[in-house]
């Protein structure tokens, strides 16, 4: 079996081991019949949410749970208050990933605000610094940023664009789903948010939402309950109050199992180090970009590496998804959107894992 999914899910050693650990502990203290239950759910909550604030260097409490990416998104842009979008331009690049830009275009509508979506020239794969910076005037109002792309893996100059955000006076957020736990994050955009589901190896429904302390001040959340004030037992109807911290962006009764399911993934990249983990990496896209130019396969990501995520996609010639097929059928596990061929090596895969599949591809792709 050779692995190359980490965009799509990702995997350590011992993974199933760890997992089936982690759930059988909730399992042993959520069935027992005492009063214990709550307490100990909300305690490996918490330990999950601390995991993600120490990777990424997120201050105290301003982090919490989403059950996606997009789900992220709406409780943040339904929390900001409308004045903030109403009447002016949010930025996004045609390759943010699909299911923000049709959350984006419904809240255009309903908020108020024009979608500006900037594509990439004809034949590149992805929206360079270049041309998302082009069309960022301070008409601007929030600018979602994709950090590391699903499709191109182009690596955005986060400092480069925070800097022209913070010229423009422009709201800037940052999807790092695609980058958080190969390539080092530091939370410094307004606000964040990611999943745990790739390369931090976690499970489906452990997203998560990080706002700065100044603009999470400001926002109110459309989607509420008792779970979004500090003390979620003040059932005064006339008396709600949001917690002061990153709770206000919760609802009603928190879903801990997949935050539970996602924490052995998240230990697994704290232990081993985003930089031990990138470097593995970097030398296996390396392999994979040398052989590909060796058989005359064009990139679909940056030639350079410093601009690349973990993967690297390749334009097939053919039929890509005959080609998954057939490496599929020879234990090479990779995926395909429309004719590019996307490659992710993450921690359990190997150099000659990498040789392999590059035979493979000399005999079906080149
Ligand atoms: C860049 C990026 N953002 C977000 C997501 C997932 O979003 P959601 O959790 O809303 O499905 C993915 C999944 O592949 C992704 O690649």
């Amino acid at each position: 079996m050779s692995y190359f999914l980490y965009h799509s899910i990702g995997t350590f050693a011992g993974k199933e081991a760890a997992v089936t650990r982690a759930v059988s502990d909730f399992t042993c203290h959520w069935c027992a019949e005492d009063d214990g239950q709550w307490p100990d759910a909300m305690t490996r909550r918490g330990a999950f949410i601390a995991s993600w604030q120490r990777l990424i260097g997120a201050p105290a409490g301003s982090l919490t749970l989403a059950e996606s990416v997009t789900g992220a998104l709406y409780a943040l842009m339904r929390g900001l208050p409308e004045q903030r979008l109403a009447g002016g331009v949010v930025l996004v690049a045609q390759d943010c990933f699909p299911s923000l830009h049709f959350l984006l275009a419904e809240l255009a509508r309903r908020i108020g605000f024009t979608l500006r979506t900037v594509a990439p020239p004809q034949g590149r794969a992805y929206v360079s610094d270049d041309d998302f910076l082009a069309a960022w005037g301070q008409d601007v109002r929030l600018a979602l940023i994709t950090w590391v792309t699903s499709t191109a893996s182009h690596m955005a100059d986060l400092d480069r664009l925070l800097d022209h955000g913070r010229r423009m006076g422009t709201l800037v957020g940052v999807d790092i789903t695609q980058g958080v736990g190969i390539r080092p994050y530091a939370a410094r955009a307004d606000f964040t948010v990611g999943s745990s589901l790739k390369w931090l190896c976690g499970v489906p429904g452990a997203g998560v939402l990080q706002v700065m302390p100044d603009l999470l001040a400001e926002c109110q959340p459309e989607f509420r309950g008792w779970f979004s004030q500090a003390n979620p037992f003040s059932w005064d109807l006339d008396g709600f109050a949001f917690a002061p911290d990153a709770r206000r962006f919760d609802n009603g009764t928190p879903n801990v199992l997949p935050a539970i399911a996602s924490q052995p993934g998240l230990d697994h990249v704290l232990q081993t180090g985003v930089a031990v983990l990138g470097a593995h990496n970097r030398h296996l896209t390396g392999l994979l970009a040398q052989g590909a130019a060796d058989l005359g396969l064009s990139l679909a990501s940056p030639a350079e590496a410093d601009r690349r995520g973990g993967s690297l996609m390749l334009h097939l010639p053919g039929n890509a998804a005959a080609v998954v097929d057939e490496l599929r059928r020879r234990g090479i596990y990779t995926d395909a959107r429309g004719s590019v061929l996307r490659l992710s090596p993450g921690s359990v895969t190997t150099a000659d894992q990498c040789h392999d599949l590059l035979g493979a591809l000399k005999q079906l792709a080149a």
